[in-house]
């Protein structure tokens, strides 16, 4: 059953309210908020106080219900329950509401041309197999081969020689590897640029697939009308002694998806053709491809450690 539906008709909004009221309401605010002036942590001080005169605005806004104030509760609870060592639904939640985003987007700071930052997802594992330049990273994962190259250049273009390239990525049936089995590493490797900064690799084409949605924030989605897709993507997070880490996707040109990306993921300058080469189109490494794949070029650029 859906637990957080709003089973009473909606009230008034604030506007109106007694003057006696107001008063009960907002000395409540200031009370709350008063009981962090001891706190000896002056960021803690600052969250909670930020965190409660938010809250309570958000619950005087809407007059939350009694009943929508038990069925955020249960909701919860429920995500605390589906919650376990491979499954984390409050990560969920926040993705779906764009908080992931928005946190990504205040954490990377627009750098002159350094690549945009975007969701980490849950399906990173630290311990992604090596492969060479030009290897391929899909171990046996079902999908359309896709060649993937570029370069890692700082923003004045210089190349960075050995940054380690992560790249993750769901194979044609929507599923990382882990989701098949924790122990399963395929889809996924990392790599090291070449002294030009150069990288290269196969993959798979990606596609489209849905977030685990199968928890209250799948039922959560499909009560507001919701799909639970995301923009197909590639997964990369690049490091380099002197530079600021990257987390970031790219996304194939032309997905029906894109811009309706369930966490928000997209944006418009990681957007790149993945184009298709015809069956028999003779591969940049000479590799025998059965059947149709794809090219991609991905220029990342890093900001500065201080950026
Ligand atoms: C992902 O891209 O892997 C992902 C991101 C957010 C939620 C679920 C999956
Ligand atoms: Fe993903």
């Amino acid at each position: 059953m859906n637990t957080y539906v709003n089973p009473e008709p909606a009230r008034p909004t604030g506007r109106g309210l007694s003057p006696e009221q107001e008063a009960v309401e907002s000395a409540l605010v200031e009370k709350v908020v008063a009981s962090f002036d001891a706190c000896g942590n002056p960021r803690l001080k600052e969250v909670m106080g930020s965190l409660t005169r938010h809250l309570h605005s958000f619950i005087r806004e809407v007059r939350l219900t009694e009943a929508e104030w038990g069925a955020a509760i249960a909701f919860l609870t429920e995500a605390g329950d589906i919650t376990d060592g491979a499954r984390q639904e409050f990560i969920l939640l926040s993705d779906v509401l764009g908080a992931s985003m928005q946190t990504i987007n205040v954490n990377n700071e627009a750098y002159q041309d350094a690549t945009e930052a975007t969701v980490f997802g849950p399906f990173f594992v630290d311990d992604a197999p090596h492969v060479e330049l030009g290897g391929d990273i899909a171990f046996g994962a079902p999908g359309e081969p896709c060649w993937v190259e570029g370069m890692v250049t700082r923003t004045d273009g210089t190349p960075l020689a050995g940054a380690r390239i992560e790249v993750w990525e769901a194979d044609e049936d929507g599923l990382y590897d882990v989701q098949y089995d924790a122990a399963k590493r395929s889809a996924r490797g990392h790599l090291f640029t070449d002294e030009n900064g150069g990288y290269r690799f196969w993959g798979i084409t990606p596609t489209p697939y849905p977030i685990p949605d199968d928890g209250p924030v799948g039922r959560l989605l499909g009560a507001v009308g919701r799909s639970p897709l995301r923009a197909a993507h590639l997964h990369f997070m690049v490091t380099h002694d002197d530079a600021r880490t990257l987390v970031t996707h790219i996304f194939p040109e032309g997905d029906p998806i894109g811009w309706h990306d369930s966490v928000f993921g997209v944006k418009q300058s990681l957007i790149k053709e993945f184009a298709r080469q015809p069956p028999g189109t003779p591969t940049p490494d000479g590799r025998a491809v059965d059947g149709p794949w794809s090219t991609v070029r991905f220029h990342i650029v890093l900001a500065p450690k201080s950026a």
